[in-house]
């Protein structure tokens, strides 16, 4: 009982700050939804290309970065708190640009003032990049920051704890189901120490957007989509071709990040998981059993890579007539590299 009360306590807290009226948590274990206000930025993206499946020739391989700009760190102007944002993930919905960020810090003058291990910003303008406006970061409550994604009841009472909490964290962007509908992959993992995490595998955020309130809800309809049994699909990358969402893994277990697993489901069955698909490069054949790992499956990858990856970001290139991966080479040395592939199963050829 005392659990459901804090929680109403948290929905008015933050319906207050928002002046708009959250709708629900929605306490059944294991599911969860919230939703709140965003600001109102409009950041329109041009159409995308639709590119075939199978792409052919690749042209302007002869990659070269010719220069880079610096926009400086992310901020809101308006927010009166210094703000710390761990590494994310960005999102297109409804013609809004919707940043994740991983654990967020608050300080007033360098005072400490609040943590969450997720938040949430929209991007103010697309020339300035830097420029946010804090949707779920932005006022401190009673008990300190609503994260920007819901946690199950599971999880609730571990919130904002320094050293023993539940994390939900995004390295990479949403793919689209609808205009107004994303999905975006987090992390679930648990710390019981500061020495000690374990990771849960990850699960699935699904985001609705009212375009004519502003109002975002995002729901998990379970606490994990992925255990740590399987791979963490869509949680390095993701892809929509043609209607069909290409959701990439890290095996982090067995191959310690250096081998790719690819999913594919239809966008309009991704809640459907008996409708999942996963790839064997070695016979370049789906099947609807998901692989239950006990060792490294290099040969079933999509990718391997003689270096750990980390973070991921897949698209189609009209310049390049080809599929590009961009990522960080997770040797914290600011390195990105690229890959590109005639389909979302390759072949990839790593050019820098
Ligand atoms: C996004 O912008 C396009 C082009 O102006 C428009 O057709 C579409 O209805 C907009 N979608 C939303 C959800 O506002
Ligand atoms: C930080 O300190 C300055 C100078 O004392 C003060 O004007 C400002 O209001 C303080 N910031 C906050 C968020 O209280
Ligand atoms: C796998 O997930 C379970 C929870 O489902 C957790 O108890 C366990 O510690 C995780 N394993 C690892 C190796 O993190
Ligand atoms: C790249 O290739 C595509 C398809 O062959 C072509 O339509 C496009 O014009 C090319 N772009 C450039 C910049 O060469």
């Amino acid at each position: 009982m005392v659990y459901i009360k804090d929680i109403l306590l948290a929905t008015i807290a933050i319906s207050g700050v928002l002046a708009t009226p959250v709708v629900k948590r929605d306490t059944a274990t294991p599911a969860a939804s919230v939703s709140y206000a965003i600001p109102s930025y409009l950041t329109p993206v041009r159409p995308a290309p639709n590119p075939s499946y199978y792409v052919w020739p690749a042209n302007n391989t002869d990659f070269v970065v010719e220069s880079l700009e610096d926009f400086g760190k992310q901020e809101d102007p308006d927010n009166p708190l210094t703000i710390y944002r761990d590494g994310g993930g960005s999102c297109n919905i409804g013609n809004r640009t919707i940043w994740f960020f991983c654990d967020t810090l608050g300080y007033d003058n360098g005072t400490f003032k609040a943590m969450t291990d997720n938040s949430l910003s929209v991007a103010q303008s697309f020339d300035e990049p830097s420029l946010l406006a804090d949707a779920t970061s932005n006022s401190l409550y009673s008990y300190g920051w609503q994260p920007a994604v819901p946690y199950t009841s599971e999880e609730y009472p571990w919130r904002n704890w320094p050293s023993q909490r539940f994390m939900l964290w995004t390295y990479t962007n949403c793919f689209q189901t609808t205009d107004t509908q994303a999905v975006q992959f987090f992390h679930v993992f648990k710390s019981n120490s500061y020495t000690s995490t374990s990771n849960w595998g990850n699960t699935m955020a699904i985001l609705n957007l009212d375009p004519n309130t502003n109002t975002l809800t995002i729901s998990r309809n379970e606490q994990v989509t992925f255990p740590n049994t399987t791979y963490s699909y869509g949680s390095f990358a993701s892809m929509v071709v043609n209607g069909v969402a290409f959701l990439y893994a890290l095996d982090n277990t067995y191959s310690g990040g250096k081998d790719v697993h690819v999913a594919r489901v239809a966008t309009w069955q991704v809640t459907q998981y008996n409708k999942y698909q996963y790839y064997d490069a070695s016979t370049k054949t789906w099947s609807y059993t998901q692989p239950q790992p006990t060792a490294r499956r290099q040969s079933a990858a999509v990718m391997s890579n003689w270096i750990p990856y980390s973070t991921g970001s897949m698209f189609y290139s009209e310049y390049h007539n080809a599929y590009l991966l961009i990522y960080f080479d997770n040797w914290a040395d600011s390195t990105f590299k690229v890959s590109y592939a005639p389909s979302p199963v390759g072949p990839w050829t790593c050019v820098m």
